[in-house]
């Protein structure tokens, strides 16, 4: 018997949040063929109560926050079906708690380095993670993986898949990334993307209005992702010789040799209780799970790839090394310095400046045009400053030069 906590356990909105994902675990593993006994945590009394009855759990199980359950227990298994900003620090939580197994819904963190945290922490203290990616273990991603392998669609194989609806990355296309890294059995080289970005925000982290997302698979294939415009949500495989899509009951294949069905695989177990079962069974010793961390991860870390693609305007290898940050973040927030709109000709440096927040003004200089910032802080946020000692190599080379940006500096502590 594992005991099992779902901390977050929802509510069904109306809008593009609130899916009460929770309840889907919970499902989830009780269809998973183990044998549970299942907890609820959640800091809202409603929702918690609504769990409860849907569950028919006793007020020995439910709990009204995390420090409330670890108090109490430790639970074998927690499925984090909370907001994704909560993601990374509830991992660390039950990691750090002795917990075991870990169902985390995507997206899985809120930018790479928390990724690369918990990979680290995770691997040290032996604990099994999934990513909720759960589409893997549907009928429909083994019967594609059959296409693939007996060569029905020939040679150069892309995917094309859309989210329409305005929906964004994050919340959704992430599970197209993740089916088309399980399709070429591993992720992408690298990934080039545009987007339209705007101020919008879904559970409280930026994301863009609109995007095209093309990931690189090397001789394996290729993907091209719309999210955004249109209606509704589809996924394809095209190859030389034809193109496929997810049937009623199969995947249809229309190739120039003629039309091809491809019936999905009789199952068990899918979705949720497909990915929940074979967690516990990797627990118990079994085969790593199919969305375990090291193969669904990198469908959040793409999702930062194209961000940082789209605000460099590069394309960007995979793994991440450079951007470890959420990089549609750093776009809707930018870090202002105090001035903007410095024009910057060949010889003079402080010209056009534009005062753009508070600031502490360090140290002024002289110049024939008038009297200008050389060196500021922000009021606001003190530890971000900016000097302005030139604008050539001499400024680092000539010992007068590095005098003067030391001075500069000094001027501020
Ligand atoms: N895998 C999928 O197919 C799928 C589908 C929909 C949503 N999701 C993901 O599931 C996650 C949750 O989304 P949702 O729409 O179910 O949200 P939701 O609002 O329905 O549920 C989140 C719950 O977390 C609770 N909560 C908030 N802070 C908490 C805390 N500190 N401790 C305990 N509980 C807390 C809230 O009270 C709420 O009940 C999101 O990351 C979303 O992207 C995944």
């Amino acid at each position: 018997m594992k005991t099992v906590a779902i901390i977050g356990c929802g509510k069904r909105g109306t809008d593009k949040e609130g899916w009460a994902i929770g309840h889907a675990h919970a499902q989830g593993y009780l269809k998973s063929g183990h044998d549970v006994r299942i907890l609820g945590v959640d800091v809202s009394p409603e929702n918690l109560n609504v769990f409860g009855e849907a569950f028919n759990l006793s007020t020995s199980q439910l709990f009204s926050s995390a420090e409330a359950l670890y108090a109490a227990c430790t639970p074998d298994i927690v499925s984090i079906c909370t907001w994704p900003a909560l993601h990374h620090p509830m991992m660390l939580e039950a990691i750090q708690k002795g917990v075991k197994g870990i169902a985390c819904e995507k997206p899985f963190a809120t930018d790479t380095a928390q990724i690369r945290e918990i990979e680290a922490k995770a691997a040290k203290a032996g604990t099994r993670i999934v990513v909720a990616h759960q589409r893997r273990c549907d009928a429909y991603a083994d019967a594609f993986r059959q296409v693939i392998s007996e060569g029905t669609l020939g040679d150069n194989l892309q995917v094309i898949a859309h989210v329409g609806d305005d929906w964004d990355i994050l919340s959704w296309t992430t599970h197209w990334f993740d089916m088309a890294n399980y399709l070429f059995e591993a992720p992408p080289a690298w990934v080039l993307a545009g987007m339209q970005i705007g101020e919008n925000h879904r559970y409280k982290h930026a994301v863009e209005d609109a995007s095209v997302v093309y990931a690189d698979y090397g001789k394996r294939g290729s993907g091209l992702f719309l999210t955004g415009p249109g209606k509704g949500c589809s996924f394809r495989l095209h190859g030389d010789k034809g193109v496929a899509r997810i049937g009623k009951t199969g995947i249809d294949c229309a190739t120039f040799e003629g039309f091809r069905h491809v019936p999905f695989p009789a199952k068990s177990r899918v979705g949720f209780a497909g990915m929940l079962d074979q967690l516990i069974t990797w627990m118990d010793g079994g085969p790593e799970a199919r969305c375990s961390i090291g193969r669904s991860a990198v469908a959040t870390e793409m999702a930062f790839a194209a961000q940082e693609s789209a605000r460099t305007g590069q394309k960007i290898e995979l793994p991440l090394t450079r951007a470890l940050f959420a990089p549609l973040e750093v776009v809707q927030h930018p870090v202002h310095t105090g001035w903007h709109s410095a024009w910057l000709p060949q010889d003079e440096v402080f010209v056009a400046l534009k005062e753009s927040a508070p600031v502490e003004i360090g140290l002024t200089a002289t110049i024939s045009s008038g009297i200008f910032p050389a060196a500021w802080r922000l009021k606001e946020k003190p530890h971000i400053g900016a000097w302005m000692p030139g604008h050539r190599r001499d400024a680092w080379n000539v010992p007068a030069m590095r005098d003067g940006i030391a001075r500069t500096l000094l001027s501020l502590l």
